[in-house]
């Protein structure tokens, strides 16, 4: 049987297209990474999120290297935590999970784009290279507040990304004359060393210890401030680490001369233990 030259060039050319449109459907589908939400992440019960390893404590850890994890809870209408900061030139690994109904988790002008199902954990793993700041939406119709369910992906220059976190322990009263303590608990969020200093400011007196800290550890300085020097009356005072700042006030209240008994009485026994 004679074939048209012609004939056997369309055919040749339906064959190529067919061998193409399947090819480009595979690489599409196996090629960049793209799979369906599956139990990769693992399964979790909706009901003991609070009390689960990961998500119990949401937000961003640092693994080591370059390498981070962001635990994030989708509930209506909102993500826990609203705001995540990674640093530019790291891998960062979201786990997300939904407390109620089935959300999504996209990052806006990225390819993360995952459906949050309950029960179900999504895991993907991304390089953040430059700073940049993105949105997150949520994609899968969620009920009334859909439209209003959002959150915040900062990526921060090295250099401005911290993990420290600074949590102080002050008395608000002390008896007038007397000594007190101050005292910060410095706490390292990431798996590295962290050497740095700890500086109050109470009244017109300033104090700076060093605090030396181990990967992932935490460490208290004690400042001694004497109301003395400080004199009577209200004391406002500011701890900063870092970036981190907290401040309070200092009352230096003289309790045997002023009729307060109350505040006085309650302070001056125990404050000083
Ligand atoms: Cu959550 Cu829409």
């Amino acid at each position: 049987m004679n074939i048209h030259t012609y004939e056997k060039i369309w055919l040749v050319a339906a064959m190529v297209l067919i061998v193409g449109f399947i090819a480009t459907i595979t690489y599409g589908a196996v090629g960049p990474g793209i799979a369906m939400v599956d139990d990769d992440g693992g399964s979790i019960d909706p009901d003991e999120i609070n009390d689960h390893e990961r998500f119990g404590d949401t937000g961003v850890e640092h693994v080591g290297g370059n390498e981070y994890e962001v635990a994030v809870v989708a509930q209506a209408w909102s993500y826990f935590p609203e705001e995540i900061d990674v640093p530019a030139n790291s891998e960062v690994t979201f786990y997300v999970t939904s407390r109620d109904v089935t959300h999504s988790f996209s990052v806006v002008g990225t390819n993360i784009n995952t459906m949050v199902i309950p029960g179900e954990v999504s895991q993907m793993t991304v390089e953040f290279d430059e700073p940049g700041e993105y949105g997150i939406l949520c994609n899968e119709y969620c009920g009334a507040g859909h439209h209003d369910m959002e959150g915040k992906l900062n990526v921060v220059p090295e250099d401005e990304f911290d993990m420290t976190e600074l949590d102080v322990e002050a008395p608000d009263e002390v008896e007038a004359g007397n000594e007190t303590t101050i005292n910060a608990t410095v706490s390292d969020g990431m798996q590295t060393d962290l050497e740095t200093t700890a500086a109050l400011e109470i009244g017109d007196q300033q104090y700076e210890e060093p605090v030396a800290i181990e990967g992932a550890g935490s460490e208290s300085v004690e400042f001694a401030v004497d109301t003395a020097e400080l004199g009577d009356g209200d004391h406002d005072w500011t701890m900063t680490v870092d970036d981190e700042e907290e401040s309070g006030t200092l009352s230096a209240v003289n309790g045997s001369d002023d009729g307060t008994d109350d505040s006085a009485g309650g302070d001056g026994g125990d404050g000083d233990a």
